[in-house]
């Protein structure tokens, strides 16, 4: 009897619950055990763990977070806590292990796979910094929820003939900011993949204030510098009065959007499928609009690309 382990672990992300569901009814409907680890790799160091049924996972397909919880864990980075997880393993006789979550957390599953376990890692995490996979699932519900956010915050801008220089989530990534600065019609995106020119950034602000615009927003990734800095030496350059809206964790919850629903379910289902037939580590990722499956050692090998193409439309359609 094969026994399929799932964990969510890093920074939550919405569709992490999709893939809960796609695992577990996947599982059962191929002849398998499913059993829910607790709190990612935390609960596999301490053995919270337990058996999901097909009803353990209804109503949970439009819920943002987790329902198997989550962390950041460091035991697990440690040699004890590592060999702990495995026996924990061991004991439950759990042979399959799927872990959803982002880079460090896939990174683990690496390592497990490593030694010898069958893994598959799930892509979850808005922060869309993963080079083997066009998209991680979360990333395009964070982008909505920051895009809506840029439609309320341009209304009182363009009241007030304010700047606001949005600060968003990423890490050091720079995709949320790329994405919705498009979609909410930024007219610049400030991102640690490039440098910005800020003479540059203050000219276009001055010409468009001067044709007439009342409102200028700049979406600054996290990993790009200090929004609140930057926001003062904005002003002191323009005199255009300038606010700071650091989104924060509201991108990280809410219902995940259809889009995230369906690659967490086809996802979860091929990550299941594929446990089942083979040996060793692999990821699932989605490439030119197909969902794939790929080595998790070379995945993991895949720089992450920062679309210029993309980042040039923005420039183009903002002046
Ligand atoms: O990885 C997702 C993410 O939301 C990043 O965008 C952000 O830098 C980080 O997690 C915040 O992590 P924490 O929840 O530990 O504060």
């Amino acid at each position: 009897m094969n026994k399929i382990g799932i964990l969510t672990s890093g920074g939550d992300s919405p569709g992490m619950n999709a893939v809960i569901r796609a695992v577990t009814r996947s599982g059962i409907y191929y002849g398998a055990e499913v059993y829910g680890i607790m709190n990612g790799y935390e609960g596999l160091i301490d053995g919270d763990i337990k058996q999901l049924f097909e009803s353990s996972v209804a109503d949970i397909i439009h819920r943002g977070g987790t329902v198997l919880g989550t962390s950041r864990s460091e035991r697990f980075m440690t040699k004890e806590g590592f060999n702990q997880a495995l026996k924990v393993l061991k004991d439950y006789g759990i042979n399959k292990l799927i872990v959803g979550g982002g880079d460090g957390s896939l990174r683990g599953a690496r390592e497990l796979a490593d030694v010898g376990i069958d893994v598959v890692g799930v892509p979850l995490s808005i922060d869309n910094d993963l080079g083997f996979t066009d998209y991680s699932i979360g990333f395009f519900t964070a982008v909505t929820t920051v895009t809506n956010a840029i439609s309320n915050i341009r209304d009182t801008t363009e009241s007030h003939g304010r700047a606001n220089i949005v600060e968003v989530m990423g890490r050091n990534c720079g995709d949320i900011a790329l994405y919705s600065g498009i979609a909410g019609g930024a007219e610049n995106i400030i991102v640690p993949e490039k440098g910005h020119d800020f003479k540059e950034i203050v000219k276009k602000a001055i010409v468009g204030k001067n044709r007439g615009k009342r409102h200028h927003i700049i979406i600054m990734a996290e990993g790009a510098g200090d929004s609140r800095k930057f926001a003062k030496e904005f002003e002191m350059a323009t005199g255009i009065d300038t606010k700071v809206t650091i989104l924060g964790y509201i991108q990280r919850g809410g219902s995940p959007n259809v889009l995230d629903r369906i690659l967490g379910s086809t996802m979860g289902n091929m990550a299941v499928e594929h446990i089942l037939n083979h040996l060793g580590g692999y990821a699932v990722g989605v490439k030119a609009g197909k969902v794939g499956i790929y080595s998790i050692a070379e995945a993991l090998k895949v720089e992450k690309v920062f679309d210029d193409n993309l980042d040039e439309i923005l420039k183009i359609i903002s002046i």
